[in-house]
């Protein structure tokens, strides 16, 4: 039986790592989560987003991962270091890949970075990025209104709704001199067209779940624990009624899913 890499948000947000994850080692198994009766997380106190972590990490012991990718800016931020402590295998947040990527390719030291209200709170991209170069200048502004039009469906490239809030958002950002943004919760990036088309040319995108993906794909694949036979099935649960999820998943996604299971964190611990 091969083992599977547990990926898990509050809800559609993280499927943005799936993808990449399936696109870069496309026999892995997959197994998402994505809680989305408690969706948003960003909007929670760190007591709570801890108590819901490590509730979404248990699940994945109960199904025997190899590795786990935190696809969630917020929990990655607040309960990052609590969740390695408990974890057997590898596990991986966005912040730091995210990070890393976005020091790579500024060429003029400014950084911005876009998340929820507790990632931005935490401070954690921030303290990331001056821990890689204490001369980078960051600029944060907390977007809460992206993760629920994105989990409503408002994501199309010309929804007129969607173009509001995003202009109203990153006003302060296109004029901040930053040529550099961190799309710190992974939710945004399934608004990257709106974004990027606000913030013109000029300006780099740094996809967290993306950057995070290729992490835990260079992990496994220096520990050799690479699949090399047959071709992955990805497997996903949600905590609230699959239909709207599995709608929204297929349309980001482009392709049809084969089920969607639901789960209770609650009663199965
Ligand atoms: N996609 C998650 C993040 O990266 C969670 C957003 C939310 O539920 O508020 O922060």
């Amino acid at each position: 039986m091969k083992k599977a890499i547990g990926v898990f948000d509050s809800g559609l947000g993280g499927l943005t790592a799936v993808k990449e994850l399936s696109a870069l080692m496309p026999r892995e198994n997959i197994i998402y989560l994505g809680d989305t009766a408690r969706v948003p997380y960003g909007s929670r106190s760190a007591e709570t987003l801890i108590r819901f972590a490590k509730q979404d990490l248990e699940f994945f012991f109960r199904q025997n991962v190899k590795a786990v990718l935190v696809a969630c800016g917020t929990i990655s931020s607040v309960a990052l270091p609590v969740l390695k402590e408990m974890c057997p295998v590898f596990i991986e947040g966005v912040v730091s890949p995210a990070a890393k990527r976005a020091a790579q390719i500024t060429k003029n030291g400014k950084i911005a970075v876009i998340a929820t209200n507790a990632s931005i709170h935490s401070g954690a991209y921030s303290r990331e990025l001056k821990a890689i170069n204490n001369g980078f200048t960051v600029i944060e502004k907390a977007c809460p209104m992206f993760v629920p039009i994105v989990e409503n469906g408002y994501f199309g490239k010309d929804n007129p709704v969607a173009k509001l809030i995003v202009k109203d958002y990153l006003s302060e950002i296109k004029a901040s001199g930053a040529d550099t943004v961190i799309l710190g919760c992974t939710h945004y990036p399934i608004l990257r067209p709106l974004i990027e088309e606000f913030l013109g040319g000029g300006i780099a995108l740094v996809d967290s779940g993306m950057e995070a993906a290729k992490e835990v794909c260079e992990h496994i694949k220096n520990a050799h624990e690479e699949q090399l036979e047959g071709t992955g099935k990805n497997t996903y649960y949600v905590t609230d009624e699959p239909s709207g999820f599995t709608a929204l998943a297929e349309l980001f996604l482009n392709k049809k899913i084969e089920e969607v299971k639901k789960v209770s964190l609650d009663d199965d611990n």
